[in-house]
């Protein structure tokens, strides 16, 4: 059967970006019958940057119940952390021999991230990211991998490093492929549509987080930058309004193209009331899924233990296959 795999970093609180683009598609996923789903949270990446530990286990279990809310099903798809299938890391180690500086100095991330830095004071987990992400992938058999357009450099390289290792070792890892949806690939900062929506950015009221009271989600919409002009459309002149049009249409689930037809000769002021009342409609039911869950970490812990115990009997499987091969007793 069909595997896919895919995950969330715990590095922060989780914007409409990475709803939009990455973990709605999860949820739509699984109404397809013949496949299995793996949906699990990297605590492991999160150490690139310094993190406060509180903080850290605070975000990982948020995160999970985020995907709960969304409509993650645990019953359907194992839900787990990263950290709490020590396999990851082992494979981690094992495959770090199979990649070579050349190729995780090519990663257009670790190349963004680490210019800041310089080479010399950069952390080597920076670099070694994508060969953990690798084993995320591998230990699971993973056939498709949803992600947004920035992570599928990583997802080609666990490609190579499967393919790598198959033609020593004989068959043993799937060749997984990075699957990325037509629109809301790419979910733009809404006061500079020239920039990607990211946690990471200090919020200038460009970035939805998905926990922004309901008034300020409002408020980010209103005051959205649109180009100049007066017309409802999309097209790449008009980068603002394309953006704006592609989260209308996510969160309504009706297409640009009917969007424009209903605009035409309306002003920005009533299409931008009209899209952020559509963002509250979406995400007020989101929040208070996830305030119920979070009151009851208990079951959340217990839905995670389960969703370990699930992947763990698969990972350490996978593991002692390539152990088996190494010659590691
Ligand atoms: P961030 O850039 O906000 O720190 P991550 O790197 O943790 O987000 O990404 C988590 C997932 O969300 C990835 O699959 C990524 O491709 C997707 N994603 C992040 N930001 C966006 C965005 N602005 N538009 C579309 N997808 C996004
Ligand atoms: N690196 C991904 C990101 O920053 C998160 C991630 C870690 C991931 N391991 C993965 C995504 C395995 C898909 C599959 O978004």
């Amino acid at each position: 059967m069909k595997r896919i795999l895919s995950g969330i970093k715990p590095s922060g609180e989780i914007t409409l970006g990475n709803y939009l683009g990455a973990m709605k598609r999860w949820v739509e996923l699984q109404q397809q019958e013949e496949a299995e789903f793996f949906y699990f949270v990297p605590n492991l990446h999160a150490l690139t940057v310094r993190q406060d530990a509180k903080t850290l286990a605070i975000n990982t279990l948020s995160d999970a119940a985020w995907l709960l809310a969304m409509g993650v099903d645990w019953r359907r798809s194992t839900l787990y952390v990263q950290s709490q299938v020590p396999a990851h890391s082992e494979l981690t180690w094992i495959l770090n021999n199979y990649v070579t500086m050349g190729e995780l100095r090519r990663m257009t991330q670790f190349k963004d991230k680490s210019a800041k830095q310089g080479p010399e004071g950069q952390l080597a987990g920076l670099f070694g990211y994508p060969v953990l992400m690798a084993a995320d992938i591998l230990l699971y058999d993973a056939d498709e991998v949803p992600v947004g357009e920035d992570q599928v450099q990583h997802v080609e390289l666990a490609r190579d490093i499967a393919k790598r290792f198959n033609e020593l070792h004989g068959p043993v890892f799937k060749l997984p492929r990075a699957t990325v949806q037509d629109s809301g690939a790419r979910i733009m900062n809404l006061q500079d549509p020239a920039q990607k929506m990211s946690k990471s950015d200090q919020d200038q009221g460009g970035v939805v987080m998905l926990t922004d009271s309901l008034r300020v989600i409002e408020a980010k919409f209103k005051r959205a930058v649109t180009d100049s002009g007066d017309q409802i459309k999309a097209s790449p002149s008009k980068p603002a309004l394309s953006n704006l049009l592609t989260i209308f249409s996510l969160l309504s689930d009706e297409p640009v193209a009917k969007l424009e037809r209903r605009y035409e000769g309306k002003g920005y002021g009533e299409f931008k009331a009209d899209l952020a009342a559509a963002a509250v409609n979406a995400i007020h039911p989101l929040q208070e899924r996830l305030y119920d869950l979070m009151s009851d970490r208990d079951r959340l812990i217990s839905i995670l233990q389960q969703g370990r115990d699930k992947a763990a009997a698969i990972a350490e499987a996978k593991l002692s296959e390539v152990k088996a091969k190494l010659g590691l007793l």
